[in-house]
């Protein structure tokens, strides 16, 4: 648009010239004008497009963590209208925890021709059937947060995935137990008994992050020299009720001898402490995962005693560039470095209560 309002302003300041002059202008004009619009079709496709279209797809709309992503997601569109002029617009929709809705959601996005999709899957491992569909379409897709297997990742190079590495998280969770247990390890062994005793409360048994978290949270309390007993452990997938649920329930099973709580994520450490705060109980420890909004309050209170925090805005802004560049046509890499040119790991860093 800018190269042709620059013509036209050219053209209009020939209108001062003599009669002769004006004629010849005018048939130079005509003669340009011919040309700038048989020029126009390749003129478009080399400008840089005005606007994006980008459709969204949440797992789940009521999960804290990715309601977290949502919020920077909207706030990376509105930032980037702003810096670079170019209309976005963010089409977020709730797949409520079913993959059907989910692949219909993708097939309406296909159909109104989005320039890209962000999908973070319900079912990671069934990310076959709307890779094929966005293949078909010739549709780039930035998968987030739950992880298609890698053979899914391999079928295209039109995809990527954004998400916080497992393993790393969970050495940076273990770490915040170790460095309190050598500052003060009656703060944890609190019967004085030699062992810290935990129970564990686990995300969706088929999410990578779930079991990763586990083995390498409990590995690096282990080779942090913390001395440690599990008591129990349970499935509450990600879920603040259900984790609030078990824990009522330990406590009832294990009196008096609960001394941590390892949790794979912050709403579960939540609902652990709504239990806690129910049984009029607040020596146990606690450790979460996400650094959410109300995870981060908790740790400032004092409630739990770290997390871990996962960049949001980082986390967001990289699937959010990933699929601008996507969106316009642009090589990701001139925007950030991916892994293996499809995976990007958003830095995380310790949270701990003061
Ligand atoms: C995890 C996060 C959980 C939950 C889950 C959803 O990475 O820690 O809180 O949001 O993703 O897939």
């Amino acid at each position: 648009m800018w190269s042709l309002r620059r013509c036209y302003t050219r053209l209009s300041e020939s209108g001062g010239m003599g009669y002769v002059y004006k004629i010849v202008g005018k048939i130079l004009a005509v003669a340009f004008m011919a040309g700038i619009l048989a020029g126009c079709g390749t003129m478009e496709k080399e400008e840089e497009k005005t606007s994006i279209r980008i459709g969204v797809s949440l797992y789940r709309g009521d999960d804290t963590f990715i309601n977290n992503i949502r919020s920077e997601l909207e706030n990376c569109a509105k930032e980037y209208e702003q810096r670079h002029g170019v209309k976005v617009a963010l089409d977020i929709q709730d797949a409520k925890g079913s993959q059907n809705v989910q692949n219909n959601q993708v097939e309406r996005f296909i159909s109104l021709g989005y320039d890209v999709m962000c999908i973070n899957p319900v079912d990671r491992t069934a990310a076959s059937a709307m890779i094929d569909k966005a293949m078909t379409a010739q549709i780039p897709v930035v998968f987030f947060n739950r992880q298609p297997v890698e053979e899914d990742m391999n079928r295209w190079d039109q995809l990527y995935y954004v998400g916080a590495a497992a393993r790393e998280s969970a050495v940076l969770q273990g770490n915040i137990v170790v460095d309190e247990y050598r500052k003060d390890p009656k703060s944890l062994d609190r019967n004085g008994d030699g062992v810290v005793s935990y129970v564990l409360l686990e995300g969706e048994s088929s999410h990578q992050d779930s079991l990763i978290r586990t083995e390498w949270s409990i590995q690096t309390l282990k080779d942090g020299g913390v001395p440690i007993e599990k008591i129990t452990g349970g499935i509450a997938n990600w879920e603040r009720s259900q984790a609030s649920a078990l824990m009522e329930q330990w406590l009832d099973q294990y009196p008096d001898k609960i001394e941590l709580v390892v949790c794979n994520n912050d709403d579960m450490a939540l609902g652990a402490i709504d239990a806690l705060e129910r049984a009029g109980i607040d020596k146990i420890k606690l450790v979460g995962i996400d650094a959410t909004t109300p995870g981060q309050e908790a740790v400032r209170t004092g409630k739990l005693l770290g997390t871990v925090s996962a960049d949001k805005e980082q986390y967001a802004g990289a699937i959010f560039s990933i699929a601008a560049a996507k969106a316009l046509g642009k090589p990701v890499s001139e925007e950030l470095s991916l892994e293996e040119d499809k995976y990007y790991w958003s830095p995380q860093e310790i949270m701990i209560s003061p």
